[in-house]
């Protein structure tokens, strides 16, 4: 089983190891987010369309190229996802930014929707989904499922670190959503957390418990 496409540059595996130390400051977590969603949008940015458009160089004129299409939509799975958006504006600054405010209920494991706030236009741009874990995948699925329902028609799932059993999921529940990720860790432990992962990502970010 994969499914999912690992960005394995070294960079982005450098910064992970030191994401994932227990001594990792909050500080130091959140900047490592910061540049981590850098090279991880540079990655899942690749393949966009590209068309020309006509410009003046100071010398002369030329058919340079530009992304095709609308603006991207950045959707954020709150509290987590917004460690990475942050780093994926400072790339795409006129990207569209969609929130989905969801928390995992830690008996159930289902997602619990707080807040949900979509740009126009979902169904004409491209939508990439962002949240740094994707273990049971019942939240991504659930964020997936919301943004469809707003009119997005075309997504990808973007995260830090999958479990294995996340990825099969979420693939069997969006077939039509590529999902990327700079690891596939191991499995979950009996609270469904990603092992070895991180621990949890919002707390890690924010200082919280
Ligand atoms: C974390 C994480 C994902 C979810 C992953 O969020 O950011 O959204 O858990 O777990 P799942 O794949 O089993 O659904 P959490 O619910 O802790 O909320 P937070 O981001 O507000 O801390
Ligand atoms: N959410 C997290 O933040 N970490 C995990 O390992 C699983 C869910």
């Amino acid at each position: 089983m994969t499914g999912a496409t690992v960005i394995d540059h070294p960079l982005v595996q450098h910064k992970l190891t030191h994401m994932r130390m227990k001594d990792t400051s909050t500080q130091g977590f959140r900047r490592l987010l910061r540049e981590i969603a850098v090279l991880l949008t540079y990655e899942v940015t690749r393949d966009l369309p590209i068309t020309t458009t006509e410009i003046e160089t100071p010398l002369q004129p030329m058919n340079a190229p530009v992304i095709e299409g609308k603006k991207l939509v950045f959707a954020s799975v709150l509290r987590a996802g917004n460690g990475l958006l942050e780093g994926m504006l400072e790339l795409v600054p006129a990207a569209r930014v969609a929130h989905v405010g969801l928390y995992r209920d830690p008996k159930t494991l289902q997602p619990v929707e707080y807040y949900f706030k979509a740009p126009e236009g979902m169904a004409e741009r491209l939508v990439i989904v962002v949240d740094p874990m994707l273990a049971t995948a019942n939240s991504a699925i659930a964020a997936v499922q919301r943004l469809k329902e707003a009119g997005a028609t075309q997504l990808r799932f973007l995260c830090l670190l999958a479990a294995p059993e996340g990825i099969e999921k979420f693939i069997a529940a969006h077939p039509d959503v590529p999902v990327f990720t700079a690891a596939i860790d191991a499995g979950l432990n009996e609270k469904s957390y990603i092992l070895p992962g991180l621990g949890d990502a919002g707390d890690r970010m924010y200082g919280t418990k």
